[in-house]
């Protein structure tokens, strides 16, 4: 667990399940292009928002790798979810590219919605293939550099299922420099 604040924003690493952050106005679903229930991230999202959240996504489907959309939060605990699609490792290019846009474009979304906090898992670490070393550098950094141009966003909370995934992340925001 690692925190570290840029122009107002904090960053936080924690080890836990996407699903279960009450205490964020949005998390982010690590979705398929047709934003359909998945497995992974896509499946416990909807399995926990319920079947409203897919008939919601039915009329903004589909969507481009790097792209993100939002919705409403349904039975989660969140007020919204904002839906990324993710470049598959080895075949969406540039990978690194097109990652980065999927966390500033879910930002920009958080931020003109008004949310103060918003929770990421791993996007594209886990079915899509992204190695996780540089697929936390992307994200952090990505954040960071985004976060002068945020206002209303405060929190960005990476949410990591594995201990050594969270240690990936801890080490990486440990050793940033600035943005
Ligand atoms: N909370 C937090 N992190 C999770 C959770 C969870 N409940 N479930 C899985 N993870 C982690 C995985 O361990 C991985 O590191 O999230 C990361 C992303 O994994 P995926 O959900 O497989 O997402 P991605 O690699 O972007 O692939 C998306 O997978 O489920 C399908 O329909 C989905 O086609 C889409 C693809």
């Amino acid at each position: 667990m690692a925190e570290r604040t840029y122009h107002a924003v904090t960053l936080e690493t924690v080890q836990g399940d996407i699903t279960r952050q009450d205490d964020l106005d949005a998390v982010v679903n690590a979705a398929n292009a047709r934003l359909r229930p998945g497995g992974g991230v896509a499946g416990a999202i909807h399995r926990a928002a319920g079947p409203g959240l897919a008939r919601e996504c039915e009329a903004l489907a589909p969507i481009q790798p790097g792209q993100a959309v939002i919705t409403a939060g349904h039975d989660l605990p969140n007020r919204h979810v904002i839906h990324c699609l993710g470049p598959v490792y080895g075949l969406d290019e540039p990978a690194d590219q097109l990652l980065a846009a999927c966390y500033r474009r879910a930002l920009q979304l958080a931020d003109e919605a008004g949310l103060t906090s918003i929770g990421f898992p791993a996007i594209s670490t886990g079915v899509f293939g992204y190695p996780m070393a540089p697929a936390a550098r992307v994200a952090l950094y990505a954040v960071a550099a985004k976060a002068d141009s945020l206002t209303s966003v405060k929190l960005v909370r990476f949410v990591l299922f594995a201990r050594e995934d969270l240690a990936v992340f801890d080490q990486v925001l440990e050793t940033m420099t600035e943005c």
